[in-house]
């Protein structure tokens, strides 16, 4: 079996550059294109790890991480936890329902408990924006957000980019980033945390972004995060190289956004005809959970040779791994950790 090693920085940083400055991971937001660059290289490594029959390592071994869930999660807390056990370290999980949360307790009184156990790094998800930030505050640890209401899911648009990535590269595109690619991201963007990391994380690595929505689920001011808005999805999809569906969210409305779901497969559903007005290959990626027949059909999300979906959930084990592996360097003493340059 091979264990994983610290991957090489490489050139690619700007001299004098800390390869991870960062003890907490809360958005994309905080992150240069350097640092994106760092994670998804240093995840390529788990990649291949995970692909050996055993996979096993004692590299995070004697650590505690407690993934604290106060929303329901299938990929994200089952791909944390493997992460962290295939590290070696012992992982709890905290699933909110089933905590003192319900008997009153406040998120900070929370945190500080989690801290007082003394965690050496905290995967928070939460339904309010901001939450992972505040949780931030009032811990030692380092704390990694599994998405935080409306604001970001910043391990999402890593393992997103990650998959893509290595479709292009079977394709055999080397390019280490997306620049010259057009990616259409359609669906609930209003209430979407994917959406907004993925924005960040594709623009950062040159990709252009269209976002294409009803006009009750397109938030207000996106031109001035450089992406371009489309009402009309078939518009939005002509010539795009990637489209990226994304579910209703229909567990943060408070009202009525949609018609139906009937009406909004109508205009908004990936059918194998409407994908045929993006470019020939254009991939087709959904950070799930779908919602087949709703926003994406069942012919389109299984398409063989160009959805990435499951792909995107094995990265997503790599990408947790390289973030956990990362973020927790500096309490396991590894040289270099944020100390001037990488080499
Ligand atoms: N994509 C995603 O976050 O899925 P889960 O809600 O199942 O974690």
């Amino acid at each position: 079996m091979t264990s994983p090693q610290n991957a090489s920085a490489g050139s690619r940083f700007p001299k004098g550059a800390r390869a991870f400055p960062h003890r907490d991971l809360i958005g994309i937001s905080s992150l240069e294109r350097h640092e994106i660059l760092y994670l998804l290289a240093e995840a390529e490594q788990y990649v291949a790890f995970n692909r050996q029959a055993a996979k096993h390592s004692e590299q995070l071994a004697g650590l505690t991480i407690i993934n604290a869930f106060f929303e329901n999660s299938t990929r994200t807390l089952l791909s944390f936890e493997i992460a962290g056990k295939r590290l070696g370290a012992d992982v709890v999980n905290m699933y909110a329902a089933q905590s003192s949360v319900k008997k009153g307790e406040t998120l900070i009184d929370t945190a500080v408990t989690l801290n007082a156990m003394r965690a050496d790094a905290i995967v928070i998800r939460h339904g309010s924006s901001g939450a992972v930030g505040l949780i931030a505050n009032h811990v030692d640890c380092p704390v990694l957000n599994a998405g935080d209401g409306q604001h970001e899911h910043p391990t999402q648009a890593l393992l997103d980019a990650l998959a893509l990535r290595h479709k292009l590269r079977e394709r055999g595109n080397e390019a280490e980033d997306f620049t010259g690619l057009t990616v259409t991201i359609c669906g609930d963007i209003l209430h979407s945390r994917v959406a907004r990391s993925n924005v960040l994380c594709l623009q950062a690595l040159g990709a252009s972004v269209r976002l294409c929505a009803p006009p009750a689920l397109m938030p207000v001011g996106v031109e001035r995060m450089g992406a371009q808005p489309f009402h009309d999805f078939e518009a939005a999809l002509e010539g795009a190289d990637v489209v990226m569906m994304l579910r209703l969210q229909n567990e943060r409305m408070d009202g009525q956004y949609i018609p139906s779901p009937r009406e909004y497969r109508h205009l908004y559903g990936l059918t194998p005809e409407r994908l045929a007005l993006a470019r020939e290959d254009a991939i087709v990626m959904h950070p799930g959970p779908m919602n087949r027949g709703v926003e994406i059909d069942s012919a389109v999300a299984d398409m063989a040779t160009r959805a990435i979906i499951t792909s995107q959930v094995e990265m997503g084990v790599a990408i947790r791994m390289a973030c956990l592996d990362v973020l927790t360097r500096k309490a396991r003493g590894v040289v270099g950790w944020g100390e001037g340059e990488w080499v």
